[in-house]
């Protein structure tokens, strides 16, 4: 069996399974389901796939012969991250294009990881924050030095982050304390616009992050642009109320101009509000082994009474490395921004 594909003319999701299985391999071979009805791909091992409930599949099989395939005898190459080699490619490089070709089933490990940036739930966008975080959840220290609480496969998922993304954005604080570059320099990708929350017009004109590397820069300003922007920056004046940028402002500011998938890349400050206001599709936290024990959290929103008036995240937890990165679902929560999502 290679696919599973009810009636075209049926109302039932139309899902296609990809073999994953080696030949006469184990029973514990994963199975691909890529379902066109809004839902996610997903990877369900056989024992699993029996009490999936998506009326198609009611598969259970022991064995995978090799009679079966419809493709060649040789065993599928898997990716161990950190050991590419010929015979585990870094397929990496192809995530990318694929996600901006709408080619949704992504190659071992990365379909797991980033197929839920794929589609919005809610609208057309997809908002992802991150946080970089000690156990404790801290950011940085007590006296704000920060570089770098994640390792190296914590800073290569933010750099995939970026590479995925149309538009990264920060606020003024991160640039001030960091003067970051936001490009992708760690693993292979395009740089996307990089886009600057200013409201009092404290952006330094010298910031990294303004230099012109072909890439679009914006600086979201409150109507009071910072003074001596290089040329090229273009500027995003929004009304300001108490002095704050309705979060939901500012994506569609974006959507408008071109940029469908937002990474939130902090500070916490920033990510913060964009939760709060639920401008969040997922939130990526990466837990780095270290306890920092004070100093800022990763979030910080208002108090609440009772555990029960928690935002509920459901979340999906990844080691990479020594770090764990748990994706969080905040979908349920979202508002909408205001952009119709096109049928498929
Ligand atoms: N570990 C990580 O993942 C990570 C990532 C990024 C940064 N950081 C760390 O975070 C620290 C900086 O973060 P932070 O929380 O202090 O600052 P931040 O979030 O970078 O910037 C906050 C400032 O941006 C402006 N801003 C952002 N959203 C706004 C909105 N909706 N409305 C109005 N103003 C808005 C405000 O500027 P005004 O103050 O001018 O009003 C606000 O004070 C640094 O130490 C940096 O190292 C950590």
């Amino acid at each position: 069996m290679t696919t599973g594909r009810p009636d075209r003319n049926s109302a039932k999701a139309r899902s296609t399974a990809i073999w994953a299985a080696e030949p006469n391999g184990a029973a514990d071979a994963t199975l691909v389901l890529s379902i066109t009805d809004g839902l996610q791909p997903r990877r369900y091992t056989f024992s699993e796939i029996v009490a999936v409930k998506t009326g198609v599949f009611t598969v259970s099989l022991t064995q995978y012969h090799d009679t079966m395939a419809t493709d060649p005898k040789e065993p599928l190459k898997r990716l161990t991250r950190g050991t590419a080699n010929e015979d585990n490619p870094d397929t990496w490089p192809e995530v990318p294009r694929m996600l901006r070709e709408s080619e949704f089933l992504f190659p071992p490990p990365w379909q797991e990881i980033f197929g839920p940036l794929c589609r919005g739930q809610v609208d057309e966008m997809v908002v992802v924050a991150q946080c970089g975080q000690s156990i404790d959840a801290r950011i940085a220290t007590a006296s704000g030095h920060s570089h770098y609480i994640n390792g190296v496969e914590g800073l290569a998922h933010l750099h995939r982050l970026r590479a995925l993304v149309d538009a990264v954005v920060v606020g003024v604080g991160t640039v001030v304390a960091d003067d970051p570059q936001l490009t992708v320099r760690r693993v292979a990708g395009p740089n996307p616009a990089r886009v600057v929350i200013d409201p009092n017009g404290r952006l330094p004109p010298s910031a990294k992050l303004l230099g012109d590397d072909g890439a679009r820069r914006l600086v979201i300003t409150g109507g009071r642009p910072p003074p001596g922007l290089p040329a090229g920056i273009e500027i995003v004046p929004l009304a300001t109320a108490d002095g704050r940028l309705a979060p939901a402002a500012v994506l569609a500011a974006l959507a408008e101009r071109g940029f469908r998938r937002i990474l939130i890349e902090g500070g916490s400050n920033t990510v913060s509000r964009f939760l709060a206001a639920g401008c969040l599709d997922r939130l990526h936290v990466m837990i780095a082994p270290m306890i920092i024990g004070a100093g800022p959290s990763s979030v910080s929103l208002a108090p609440i009474e009772r555990v029960d008036q928690a935002i509920k995240a459901p979340m999906r937890a990844h080691i990479l490395g020594d770090e764990v990165l748990l994706d969080c679902d905040l979908s349920a929560q979202r508002i909408g921004i205001g952009i119709a999502k096109k049928s498929r």
